[in-house]
């Protein structure tokens, strides 16, 4: 992914470009806490119904334990907000919502694992391997990511299958070494290594973040039949988001308590990770993270008040606490 995008994109702002994009969402009377809560609670219901527990019932259990632990959901609303601007239907990008979260569920389970970042602490519970060992981690996190794809083709209604062969394909790529697995591993590489230049570490986050983030985004366009233009407004808008919520994470990594985070805080500083607050300190990285959200915004101005979802989850991004 090209990092070309960032800098034009930020090179067009105005100052008070977020000013007004504040305002927008006031005029329209846009209330993102009830969007969220209602996507929210709605993605709940169907990631809670996705997996049945059949024998041998340890394995399911381990998959459901940590697909069910909560979370903000922000893929899979990603995912139904970007069908619904295309001008469709949470009911066509449920599955693929669904699926979304159920590979994002593996690869933190396999992230927290002793041969990658050995952490004890997810979601606000004991990580996968801590409750049913590492080799049933493995092994949920393997069934997680197969199940997803398998769930995408078998549950979607009311798509085409030539409409949806590209979205499993899309997914599919934004998980492979061509994504979060080509990130996660410049990532296992740079550890230990605070002196890394800003180009890598945008690499390493574009791909082991952004990917998933943007074709959550993207799949649910593209199930709606959206066009290029769309998909090409929506996919700068999201490599945007991406990095403003890398960058707000490990802002967060620094501020805020493990209970806030669900998860070990204080990480990046203790394996020495080259993170943006040190590279930039903590003030600049939020000023970088609202610039990339104007970005993000800037290219959603011509959807009106059908981008009022995706404005506020950018919003959100910046503004969160965990
Ligand atoms: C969390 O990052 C980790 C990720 C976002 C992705 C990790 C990717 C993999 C483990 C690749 C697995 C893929 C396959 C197909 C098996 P972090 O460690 O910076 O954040 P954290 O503080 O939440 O752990
Ligand atoms: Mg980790």
């Amino acid at each position: 992914m090209n990092t070309q995008v960032f800098e034009q994109n930020l090179q067009n702002l105005q100052p008070e470009q977020h000013q007004i994009f504040e305002h927008e969402i006031a005029k329209a009377n846009f209330d993102l806490n009830s969007y969220l809560s209602e996507r929210k609670n709605q993605v709940e219901a169907a990631l809670a119904q996705s997996i049945e527990v059949v024998y041998p019932e340890k394995i399911y259990e381990a998959m459901n334990y940590s697909l069910l632990a909560g979370g903000k959901r922000l893929r899979p609303i990603l995912c139904l907000a970007g069908c619904e601007l295309a001008g469709g239907t949470v009911e066509m990008a449920m599955p693929t919502a669904c699926a979304v979260e159920m590979i994002h569920t593996m690869s933190l389970i396999h992230d927290d694992l002793p041969a990658m970042d050995n952490d004890d602490y997810r979601r606000g519970r004991p990580t996968n391997h801590k409750v049913y060992g590492e080799d049933i981690a493995i092994l949920a996190g393997d069934g997680l990511l197969a199940y997803a794809f398998g769930f995408i083709i078998s549950k979607t209604q009311d798509v085409s299958a030539p409409r949806l062969l590209p979205v499993v394909a899309k997914l599919s790529y934004a998980v492979a070494a061509t994504g979060l697995v080509g990130g996660q591993v410049l990532d296992l590489e740079c550890e230990g290594k605070q002196a890394i230049d800003v180009e890598t570490l945008n690499f390493i986050h574009t791909h082991k973040t952004g990917a998933l983030l943007e074709a959550s985004v993207l799949c649910g366009a593209m199930l709606a039949g959206a066009d290029d233009e769309v998909l090409q407004r929506l996919s700068r808008y999201a490599r945007n988001i991406g990095l403003a919520f890398q960058i707000i994470d490990d802002v967060l990594d620094i501020t805020a308590t493990s209970e806030e985070l669900g998860k070990t805080s204080g990480k990046d500083e203790q394996v020495q990770k080259a993170t943006y607050p040190s590279l930039w300190g903590i003030e600049e990285s939020k000023h970088q993270a609202r610039r990339l959200v104007d970005a993000a915004n800037i290219e959603l101005i011509p959807f009106k008040e059908k981008s009022l979802p995706l404005m506020a989850i950018a919003e959100y991004i910046t503004n969160r606490t965990h």
